[in-house]
């Protein structure tokens, strides 16, 4: 067993995030059971409750009602001598089709991966298995015939469970993964407890590593109600457009039995310059295992991810936790030149924090080189820019700078790319594949690219374009690197418009 690595008292915590979930003292990956039920959302999540690194795999749990700020709650479903608690999800059985519930409330059911120990009766498989809370979510009892389906595999994991009601019925839907073979595979039940197989989807698209963490949801097309399309989310590890772990997607067709992708790229699997003609969830380095809500209010599609990336997972500087969540994301699906595309926008009830009124600037020339902007520094805050093509061949914001480092946000108009720049954004040495220069494609609107950027002590989150475009990166400045500058490469650039909010 893990325990908190040695440094753990030595270092200040100043890495800990203002706006996004963190454990207090403990590492955590992938969120789980992510559900809205009773007026709080709760976040459970791939925990280590004995220390800061991978191990121990149980599940965690954090509620909040804005979405923005979290309490910790003692551990849901805990590993035993058997087995690891790995990736699931949380059902609200209102009819209590599985038995399970005693009231007239209906129980919570997790589904979950019991991935079997050495010396365990299922030793060396991965099945799924279920738990219930009778108490909206805090305490948890698992099912005495646990697992509920094995297909005798070793990397059958991460069930998502929704409930289907259309055209072929009525019933629960599981969509997970057979890992190793690059396959989302589909299950139906009517009670939770037996499943019967429905189809496979894969291999498609991103296979430059193994398949985790699916998921299945409708969504209707530019918001109208009687055109709906349904979404398959995958991630997978490695293989993400710059570099390990990242999350792809594939819009199409959902009947019941099978899932009908028509965003497959046909001429090639696997094939990395491909890559950017995949559809990612994200084109930065830290956004993985991410899966949406159950029962979120008003039918918002909501998404949380992992915001870190296998590559380096336990080794981020972050002390005595290891590993924040990204914000809620709200999707929507939207026609964007032709093909249906995912558009995402930070997702919480932002409102109670706006603080002091926000710095702003407009129509202003960013001349070749760097400027800071004096009144503009901080740790936590909301960016919005608006900057517009001069003769510049690269242009932007160096957030969290000191003069020496920063991590520079920009775009390059004549490549159509945005980047995230954080070869010297700060710590960068902890391990070799931390330090990058990552890209994403994007197009500008009339010459201009507006960005809204969310920067929370160690992290950079880009919505850009409205949302068309997320690149969520990890950085560790010191603490006192908090200037925001604008800069231009070879040229100048405008700031149409810019504001800056201060989170804290
Ligand atoms: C994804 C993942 C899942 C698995 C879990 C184990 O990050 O590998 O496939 O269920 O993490 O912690």
């Amino acid at each position: 067993m893990e325990t908190l690595t040695a440094n753990a008292a030595a270092t200040a915590d100043i890495y800990r995030p203002a706006l996004h979930y963190a454990a207090r003292n403990t590492w955590l990956n992938d969120p789980n059971g992510l559900i809205f039920h009773e007026g709080v959302y709760h976040l459970y999540y791939q925990n280590n409750p004995l220390g800061n690194v991978w191990g121990n795999m149980s599940w965690g749990h954090a509620t909040s009602t804005d979405l923005l700020t979290w309490t910790e709650h003692p551990v849901a479903i805990h590993c035993d001598e058997n087995e690891d608690i790995f990736s699931g999800s949380i059902v609200h059985d209102r009819d209590n089709t599985s038995g399970f519930g005693t009231g007239s409330a209906g129980p919570l059911v997790a589904i979950y991966t019991s991935a079997f120990k050495p010396g365990s009766r299922h030793e060396g498989i991965q099945a799924q298995s279920l738990a219930y809370s009778l108490d909206g979510g805090y305490t948890w009892t698992k099912h005495a015939n646990n697992p509920v389906l094995t297909r005798g595999s070793a990397n059958f994991r991460d069930p998502k469970v929704i409930k289907y009601d259309g055209g072929a019925g009525s019933y629960w839907v599981m969509v997970a993964v057979e890992a190793r073979d690059f396959k989302v595979v589909l299950y139906k039940s009517d009670d939770l407890k037996n499943w019967e197989p429905l189809s496979d989807f894969g291999p498609a698209n991103a296979t430059g590593g193994i398949w985790e963490c699916p998921d299945l949801f409708p969504l209707p097309v530019d918001g109208d109600p009687d055109n709906v399309k349904w979404v398959l989310t995958v991630n997978l590890n490695p293989g993400g457009p710059n570099r390990g772990s990242a999350g792809q997607y594939f819009v199409g067709d959902f009947d019941g039995t099978s899932f009908i992708s028509t965003s497959t790229v046909t001429t090639g699997l696997n094939n990395p310059d491909l890559s950017r003609e995949y559809q990612w969830l994200d084109w930065g380095r830290d956004y993985y295992a991410a899966v949406s809500f159950s029962d979120a209010p008003d039918n918002r599609r909501l998404m949380i991810g992992w915001m870190n990336n296998w590559e380096y997972a336990n080794h981020i500087p972050t002390t005595p936790w290891r590993s924040p969540m990204s914000l809620a994301r709200e999707m929507s699906l939207q026609t964007i030149e032709g093909s249906l595309s995912l558009v995402q926008r930070p997702a919480g009830y932002w409102t109670a924090l706006a603080g002091q009124e926000p710095f702003s600037l407009a129509d202003t020339t960013i001349n070749d080189g760097e400027q800071v902007l004096a009144g503009a520094a901080g740790t936590v805050q909301r960016i919005d820019v608006t900057l517009t093509s001069g003769t510049a061949e690269e242009f932007g914001l160096i957030l969290r700078g000191d003069g020496a480092n920063g991590t520079r946000v920009g775009i390059r108009p004549d490549e159509g790319k945005l980047f995230v720049d954080r070869r010297e954004s700060g710590q960068t040495g902890f391990h070799k594949a931390f330090p990058s220069l990552d890209t994403a494609p994007i197009r500008a609107t009339s010459g201009s690219y507006s960005l809204t950027i969310f920067v929370d002590r160690c992290s950079v989150e880009v919505f850009a374009q409205g949302g068309q475009v997320t690149m969520t990166e990890l950085i560790f400045p010191a603490e006192n690197s908090t200037d925001l500058s604008v800069f231009a490469v070879g040229g100048t650039a405008t700031v149409t418009s810019l504001q800056v909010t201060q989170l804290a």
